[in-house]
């Protein structure tokens, strides 16, 4: 696995609240600015598709589609990519249930494991939905032999808002939703690069 992955989180496909001109939130703060549902969602598609080829490794960090199965296969279905490696986000029980049972759904998602570690890039990526604290991530990763390999953790879930104060510190974290890279995913060449320009290194 050295070539062409991708990793973006959230999408909230076909979410209404989530889309400030049409919310009813009471707290607007964390909604996405487009004018409809429907420019949301195809800004996204639109972006990962002009993005990401059809043989790339795609992976989703959770958080798939709101509105039910219906919104789950149409926007699967819009997307140019073979695979999409999926990684539970908390909205997404019916995603897993239908991956599980369902051969079509099957046949276009890959359900990895909620906290998935693979090392590619001479890097070690600890992927999950939630930021994952390091203790945790401290237990995970022991046994391993790591020596001075990098190690980036990339999440979802907190649509660019901070981490919280205490337990998320010592490691160099990537927040991927997709409104932290201008409704893009993310190359991990990029976050790589990003490492590197970072104090942790
Ligand atoms: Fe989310």
């Amino acid at each position: 696995m050295e070539n062409n992955i991708f990793i973006f989180s959230d999408p909230h496909f076909g979410h209404k609240n989530i889309v400030r001109s049409v919310s009813s939130w009471d707290d607007k703060s964390g909604c996405r600015d487009f004018n409809s549902i429907e420019e949301m969602n195809e800004t996204i598609v639109k972006n990962i598709n002009s993005t990401v080829s059809e043989n790339d490794f795609l992976f989703c960090l959770g958080d798939w589609s709101f509105g039910g199965q219906a919104n789950i296969s149409k926007y699967r279905n819009m997307i140019n990519v073979k695979e999409i490696s999926l990684i539970p986000g908390n909205h997404d029980d019916k995603l897993v249930s239908l991956i599980r049972t369902d051969p079509l759904v099957r046949s276009s998602f890959v359900l990895c494991r909620d906290i998935t570690i693979f090392k590619c890039h001479g890097c070690i990526f600890v992927l999950s939905h939630m930021p994952v604290r390091d203790d945790i991530v401290d237990k995970l990763l022991s046994g391993r032999n790591i020596d001075n390999t990098p190690i980036i953790l990339i999440n979802g879930h907190l649509h660019g808002s901070k981490y919280p104060d205490n337990g998320f510190k010592r490691y160099f974290r990537v927040d991927a939703s997709i409104e932290t890279n201008n409704y893009l995913p993310y190359n991990i060449l990029d976050i790589i690069k990003l490492y590197n320009e970072s104090e942790y290194i």
